[in-house]
């Protein structure tokens, strides 16, 4: 089986391919609070905008040069969305007002999102208010069901998941992060377990703001960071 396979990482030095995680994004979760937000949100806002301020980071495989599945991930859970928010609130209000006024039912999804926010400022506190810990999260992820299947897998040997996830991960920990979390849906039995067989531990069996039963895994890193790498808190110093 001849077949060309490519993986695209996009962070603050590469651009993302917006149009391409929008359609994967809408494709693979299309209830997630992101994709319900509208096709303008996407492309306008979260895939442009925020991997450009390094808020959020991923690849993108691509199969024949058709996009095949995506991750999504960012240095800093609790924050990426309110440093958006405070540095491009015009801008959000705009593509956010026409989406819902284009579509009246996406006043649901604002809801939702805005809960979320909330519910990941709920973490521990330092006495002054900081968060304890900058933890990472892997936001979206996901294959198209074509490339993931045992005969595709078998024939081509490809494990695009895999791949997919361990870009993530080194882009997250080389940010300086030792800490990742991810959201799975409660009866999505298939992340479940690809999540437990990479040995991460179920931290919360409900996750606060989500219209959907949720659970959380977590992965903490036991080996020392490289202290040449500057760290995200860093980087983001003053947000
Ligand atoms: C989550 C996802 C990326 C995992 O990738 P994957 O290629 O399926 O990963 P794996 O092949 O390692 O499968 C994970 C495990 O689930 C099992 N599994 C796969 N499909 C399954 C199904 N329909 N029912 C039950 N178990 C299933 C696999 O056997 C494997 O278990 P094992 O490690 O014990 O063998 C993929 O399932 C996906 O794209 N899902 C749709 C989008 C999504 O739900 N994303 C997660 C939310 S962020």
């Amino acid at each position: 089986m001849s077949i060309s396979y490519k993986i695209v990482v996009f962070n603050q030095n590469t651009p993302a391919p917006a149009r391409d995680l929008t359609q994967l994004h809408q494709t693979l979760l299309p209830t997630s609070p992101v994709a319900l937000l509208g096709q303008g949100f996407m492309e306008q806002f979260y895939y442009h905008i925020l991997p450009r301020e390094g808020l959020i980071c991923g690849a993108v495989a691509y199969i024949d040069g058709q996009p095949a599945g995506f991750i999504v991930a960012t240095p800093d859970s609790i924050g990426f969305m309110k440093i958006a928010l405070r540095r491009h609130w015009w801008r959000l209000i705009w593509v956010i007002g026409t989406s819902v006024l284009r579509e009246p039912k996406r006043q649901g999804a604002i809801w939702e999102a805005w809960q979320i926010m909330r519910g990941r400022g709920q973490r521990p506190l330092t006495p002054t208010g900081e968060p304890e810990t900058v933890e990472g999260e892997l936001l979206s992820f996901g294959v198209l069901p074509a490339y993931r299947n045992p005969k595709f897998i078998r024939q081509s040997g490809l494990q695009i998941s895999q791949d997919l996830f361990n870009r993530a991960v080194t882009q997250i920990q080389a940010a300086g992060i030792d800490q990742i979390r991810a959201i799975v849906e409660a009866d999505n039995t298939p992340a479940k377990l690809f999540y437990h067989g990479l040995g991460w531990h179920l931290d919360r069996t409900q996750v606060p703001g989500w219209r959907t039963p949720t659970v959380e895994f977590v992965w903490r890193n036991t080996a020392k960071p490289d202290p040449a790498q500057p760290s995200f808190q860093a980087l983001n110093k003053g947000n």
